[in-house]
């Protein structure tokens, strides 16, 4: 049996057991494959990387709070984990262990599955974490018209604006959220990406309210639990288009799973497996 694993810590609220394996039985790769949780602190991580190096385990999904530091221990990082910083699969080449992060090609293939188009928008990205720093990264890639990106720490915002100067070419401007209402009206796409709105945490909170929407603007929120977040309650008064997060968690998970088994991942039963247990969860 290969063994998947996702680490973090903690680990037990993770989708990904849940979306992988539905995925790995609809393809009757449930006898050759495993995917499980295990929480892991920090003076794991070394040993982790080797059990993977010996081969016992085939590939993992790695999250808060390892998406960074586990980089130090690996073999190398792709070019996407590089630019952003950092990684979210890991993945075995020749007994080598490469990291690398599928966060920003999710969100990417979650807006052409919502056909959206980014050439020549005005683009405000609400925060400046792992998340944000992924899709402000994937969007510099585009011609888009104007890239804004707000978070309460400007510091933090700046230090994305200049990996983005610096690595991509691409000019963008950074606010502070006392500046939102500026950046809201005007944009053709909103994409929050901070932890605001999410369940268990700051549900029930959002950093924009209706009022400070146009119905032409399309609403992204990252999150995916609750599926429908304050925010998108928000802009669906404002009459904007909205799209959730289940789409950008679905396709990181496809690309990561594409990656370990070479199969090209069941999108509908891995979807269809997430709503019911989301829509569950209400
Ligand atoms: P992730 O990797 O999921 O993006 P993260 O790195 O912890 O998680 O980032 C969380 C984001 O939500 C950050 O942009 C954070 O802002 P700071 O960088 O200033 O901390 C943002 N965030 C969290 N709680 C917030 C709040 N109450 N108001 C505004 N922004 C908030």
């Amino acid at each position: 049996m290969k063994k998947l694993v996702v680490i973090g810590d903690p680990i037990n609220h993770s989708l990904s057991p849940l979306i992988h394996n539905a995925a790995l039985k609809a393809l009757e790769l449930d006898k050759d494959f495993y995917y499980e949780k295990q929480r892991m602190n920090h003076e794991e991580l070394a040993d982790f990387i080797q059990s993977m190096r010996d081969g016992e385990i085939v590939g993992a999904n790695v999250t808060l709070p390892h998406k960074e530091t586990v980089m130090k221990y690996l073999d190398g990082v792709t070019q996407e984990a590089k630019l952003i910083g950092a990684v979210n699969t890991l993945y075995s080449e020749r007994g080598k262990i490469i990291g690398d992060n599928t966060d920003g090609i999710g969100f990417l293939t979650s807006l052409e599955e919502n056909e959206i188009n980014v050439t020549h928008k005005k683009i405000t990205i609400l925060g400046a974490g792992g998340a944000a720093r992924a899709a402000a990264i994937t969007l510099a890639h585009y011609n888009t018209r104007k890239l804004v990106i707000l978070n309460r720490s400007v510091k933090k915002a700046k230090i994305l604006s200049r990996d983005i100067e610096e690595k991509i070419g691409k000019k963008v401007r950074v606010k502070s959220l006392k500046k939102i209402e500026e950046e809201t009206k005007d944009a053709e796409i909103l994409i929050n990406c901070t932890s605001v709105g999410m369940k268990n945490k700051q549900e029930n909170k959002t950093l924009v309210v209706s009022k400070m929407l146009n119905s032409h603007t399309t609403v992204i929120d990252i999150i995916y639990n609750p599926l429908k977040t304050k925010l998108l309650r928000e802009a669906e008064i404002a009459g904007c288009k909205t799209i959730n997060g289940t789409g950008m968690l679905i396709h990181q998970a496809a690309a990561a799973f594409k990656m370990w088994t070479g199969k090209n991942p069941p999108l509908k039963t891995m979807k269809n497996t997430l709503l019911t247990h989301l829509e569950g969860a209400q």
